[in-house]
């Protein structure tokens, strides 16, 4: 199989938040779907290694956070290191949802979710939310488009 198909796939770019009593993390995602009207539901598909994967499994909340176009470095901050030893955050304004996931309200928009159901998916792990709140933020500008060059 040629993996470079797969670049074909066109993906947003999003920081999937979450919070688990004071412990607030953040990761980079691109693997992340709306995948029903009624009840609005998205998915995040996240693999097992990550810190952010385990947090949200636990609380049963989490937020994505739409990225703007020029905000790569955003997604490089979130999608390198892990918050099991750093503190993404730091430094950031952030804002937290009704469900207490942090908002960046740099973003273009966001959708707070409950996590509704969990699949596994051969080496990932599929994380179904219902949006309970959404706003676009920044209605002026564009929410990125991953693009592998401009990240790796
Ligand atoms: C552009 C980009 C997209 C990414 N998309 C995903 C994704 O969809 N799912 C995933 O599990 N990891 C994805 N990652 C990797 C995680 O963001 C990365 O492993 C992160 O450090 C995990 O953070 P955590 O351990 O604090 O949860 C992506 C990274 C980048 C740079």
């Amino acid at each position: 199989m040629q993996n470079v198909v797969f670049d074909a796939l066109v993906h947003g770019v999003y920081i999937v938040t979450t919070r688990l009593g004071d412990k607030v993390n953040g990761m980079t995602a691109s693997w992340v779907a709306q995948v029903s009207l009624k009840p609005l539901l998205v998915m995040a598909s996240i693999a097992p290694p990550r810190y952010s994967h385990d947090l949200i499994k636990e609380s049963g909340v989490f937020a994505l956070n739409v990225l703007r176009q020029d905000q790569v470095d955003l997604g490089k901050r979130f999608g390198y290191k892990s918050g099991r030893k750093v503190d993404k955050f730091a430094g950031l304004d952030w804002l937290s949802a009704a469900s207490g996931a942090p908002i960046l309200p740099q973003a273009y928009a966001y959708l707070d979710c409950k996590l509704t159901d969990t699949f596994t998916a051969g080496d990932h792990t599929l994380f179904i939310g219902e949006v309970t709140e959404a706003k676009i933020l920044h209605p002026q500008s564009a929410p990125l488009v991953f693009k592998k060059g401009d990240f790796f």
